[in-house]
């Protein structure tokens, strides 16, 4: 089975964006640590990112087809976009939300998400390992 890795804005500059805030990491070495861990599970990725809306929307609503599961940072689009949320609230299949910064720990308008009412789990401020702890955690949930 499948997971759709969605990444929203600017995560494109992953490595080189803000590294203080948002570590070292590509965003080519966040695809492959959860492409890892879901071979542990038997299962594969599909990873999409996007600086444009309409083409995750898109992703999101083929994921119907193919996928189990999606997990997703939104990246900005977090805290401004009801049609994302919609989005995922319509392929009704479990939502993992992930930011690599504590985003309640930061400034107050990255402390509201649209996304985290429709989604299985929220991680943050774990980095890039968040990622992994959200394929472990989806697998759990396919599996139950
Ligand atoms: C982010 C947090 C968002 O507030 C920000 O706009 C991002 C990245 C994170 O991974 O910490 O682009 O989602």
């Amino acid at each position: 089975r499948q997971i759709l890795l969605v990444n929203g804005p600017n995560l494109n500059l992953l490595g080189t964006r803000e590294p203080e805030i948002y570590g070292t990491s590509t965003l080519a070495d966040v695809e492959a640590l959860t492409s890892r861990t879901a071979s542990e599970f038997g299962l594969t990725v599909g990873a999409v990112q996007s600086n444009h809306e309409g083409v995750l929307i898109d992703a999101i609503h083929a994921a119907r087809e193919d996928c189990a599961a999606i997990i997703i940072n939104p990246g900005g689009l977090t805290h401004t976009s009801v049609v994302l949320r919609d989005a995922l609230s319509g392929v009704s299949l479990p939502v993992a939300e992930v930011h690599l910064s504590n985003v309640h720990a930061r400034e107050p308008f990255r402390q509201h998400s649209y996304v985290s009412p429709v989604a299985a789990f929220v991680i943050a401020g774990c980095g890039v390992q968040g990622y992994d702890f959200a394929v472990r955690r989806i697998a759990a949930l396919l599996a139950a």
